[in-house]
Formats: structure tokens, C-alpha cells, sequence
């Protein structure tokens, strides 16, 4: 296939004889349908898996998603949301795009989210997003294929540098890199031994945790998922950031980990999360989105 720019350049002669407006159109066709880039048969596929959730800023943090995901080759975006039907903002935000994606639905039951729960034990988000991604790969992935593939958890609020997808795209169990502004700190990271091994956890927060690692810093290879089927994210009586553990421990042990990010001594991902916006004017007199997609 001929790069869009290289075909671009070869019909601009062509165009110039028709109607600016076909010429937009023409440059809008391939911009959509061309963006990301084109697919290599030789790199794993990175399964990015995103639990989503209406409220206003949904679709803002979707959008900033998307434009970092454009940029990363052979990427497949699982998008889960978190209601009891695909809704029409997200299927549409979606296909234009141009990624290649697969677009599925769970409602969290209101009653787990709102349950009364021993302290410290809280229901955690997207978990059962998460898991229904993890069911999709195992349902349409034949473990036998020569596909090549990661899975790495992407909440829809982080920041990804564009490295991040690079250095896990070769993961062999599991690899772990250090993620900024989680657990109270500027940033939380496994503890690397001289012989490139992680032994320990940099965290404040319950270091002793198996697996003390934000959902942002680790990625699973693809045969690992579909060889293991019955890990997965526990629901119930999961102590608070004992999650990502309760996945890890189905899958691998400490000696397994891979540490990427120069041996976890860079950045590349931080847990940022967006302000709630402040909509106290919103519905009165005359003042109300009403139709309009935010
Ligand atoms: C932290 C961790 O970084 C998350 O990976 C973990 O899921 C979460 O805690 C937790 O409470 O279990 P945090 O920023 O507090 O993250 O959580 P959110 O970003 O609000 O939610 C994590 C993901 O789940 C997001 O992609 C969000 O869109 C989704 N989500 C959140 C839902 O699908 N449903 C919800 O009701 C809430
Ligand atoms: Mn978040």
C-alpha cells in the first residue's frame, strides 16, 4: 500500500482541476481511514484494554486516549464500557477513528458499587470491564495461532508516552515499569537488584502486597492470558490495591517480572486524573447542553 502522503503529493495535479471541495474531501478520506499506521506482520499486537464510564468528561478523555493510541502500530483498543448498553457517543467516537478496535459492554451491578464493605475492602472500578476483555481474547484468539500479542490495561484518565508501547511490546511473561502519582508519591516502582531483577516494591502504601503495582505498570504477554484461563481480576473481598495482585498471582511470580523503562529508572506513564467540572449553572434559565454531545 502507498503511503497517504506519497499519494497525496501524486494527485494534488489531478485535483487541481476539480472543485476545492472534492479536494478536502479527498484529503478528509484519507485522514480518517489512514491514520494509524500501517499494520507490520512482523510486531506483536498490543490488545489495549479500557474500561469507560459516562460522565461529562468521557468523551475528552477518550479523545486524548485516541490520539495517543494513532500513533502506536499494530494496536487493538478493547474498549469496555461500563453501562448496560454500547452507547451511541462512544460507538461513534470510535469508528472515526480509524483504530482497529473491539467495542463491548457490562454494567457494574449499582448494589457492589454501593454495598456496605468491611473497611478497607471497596469495590474497585472497571474490574469487570477488565475481565470481560480478558474473556473476549480467550473466546476469540485460538492459543494455538502463531498470533503474537500483549495485553496492557489502559484506564481512559492516565497519560501514555508514546515509548511506553515499545518497551512492552516484547514482553515475554510480564513486564513492570515505574507509574507517576500513584500511592502518594511522586511515583511508585519495583525495586531492581543489581542483576536486573525485581525484589521489591518502592511503594509507602503496603509494600508487602504480592504484586504492589498500579494497573498502568505492568503488561501481560498474549499466550500467557489465553494459557492461564481462569486468571483474572477477583471481585469480592479484594483488599484496596490488592487488584492488580489478585490477577498477577494467577499468572506469574516475582522472579518472572521483566523490568523495562531503562530497568524502571524512567516515566513513561502517569496516573493523572481529570478535575470534575463544575456545572452549577448548568439547567438554568436557557442554559442546558439539552442536545448538544459534550
Ligand atoms: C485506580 C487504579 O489506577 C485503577 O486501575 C483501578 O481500577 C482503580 O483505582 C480502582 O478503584 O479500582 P482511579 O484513578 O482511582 O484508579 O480510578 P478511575 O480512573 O476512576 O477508574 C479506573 C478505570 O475504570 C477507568 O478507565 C474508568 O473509566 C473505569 N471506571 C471507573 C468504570 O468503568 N466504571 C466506574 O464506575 C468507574
Ligand atoms: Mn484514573
Amino acid at each position: 500500500p502507498v503511503s497517504p502522503c506519497l499519494m497525496l503529493h501524486s494527485d494534488i495535479s489531478r485535483f487541481k482541476h476539480e472543485s476545492m471541495s472534492r479536494f478536502a474531501e479527498y484529503i478528509f478520506f484519507h485522514y480518517v481511514h489512514q491514520r494509524p499506521p500501517p499494520w507490520s506482520d512482523t510486531l506483536p499486537t498490543l490488545h489495549v484494554i479500557t474500561p469507560t464510564y459516562g460522565r461529562p468528561v468521557q468523551k475528552a478523555e477518550l479523545t486524548r486516549l485516541t490520539n495517543t493510541l494513532l500513533h502506536v502500530p499494530n494496536l487493538h483498543w478493547l474498549v469496555v464500557e461500563d453501562s448496560v448498553q454500547r452507547t451511541a457517543l462512544v460507538s461513534r467516537l470510535l469508528e472515526n477513528t480509524g483504530l482497529n478496535y473491539t467495542h463491548l459492554n457490562v454494567e457494574t451491578p449499582e448494589n457492589l458499587k454501593t454495598q456496605k464493605k468491611p473497611r478497607n475492602v471497596r469495590f474497585p472500578r472497571g474490574t469487570m470491564q477488565r475481565n470481560l476483555a480478558l474473556r473476549w481474547l480467550r473466546e476469540h484468539i485460538n492459543p494455538n495461532s502463531s498470533h503474537k500479542g500483549v495485553v496492557y490495561f489502559a484506564d481512559d484518565d492516565n497519560t501514555y508516552s508514546l515509548e511506553l508501547f515499545e518497551e512492552m511490546r516484547w514482553t515475554l511473561k510480564v513486564s513492570v515499569w515505574p507509574v507517576a502519582f500513584t500511592g502518594g508519591l511522586l511515583y511508585e516502582s519495583p525495586k531492581i537488584n543489581t542483576q536486573g531483577k525485581v525484589f521489591g516494591w518502592k511503594t509507602v502504601f503496603d509494600p508487602r502486597r504480592p504484586f504492589a503495582i498500579d494497573m498502568a505498570g505492568f503488561a501481560v504477554n498474549l499466550q500467557l492470558i489465553l494459557s492461564k484461563p481462569q486468571a483474572c481480576f477477583k471481585l469480592k473481598g479484594v483488599k484496596g490495591g490488592y487488584q492488580e495482585s489478585s490477577l498477577l498471582q494467577g499468572l506469574v511470580t516475582l522472579s518472572d517480572l521483566e523490568p523495562k523503562a531503562a530497568n524502571c529508572t524512567k516515566i513513561l506513564v502517569w496516573h493523572t486524573r481529570t478535575e470534575r467540572p463544575l456545572l452549577v449553572n448548568e439547567g438554568k434559565k436557557g442554559f442546558t447542553s439539552g442536545s448538544m454531545e459534550v
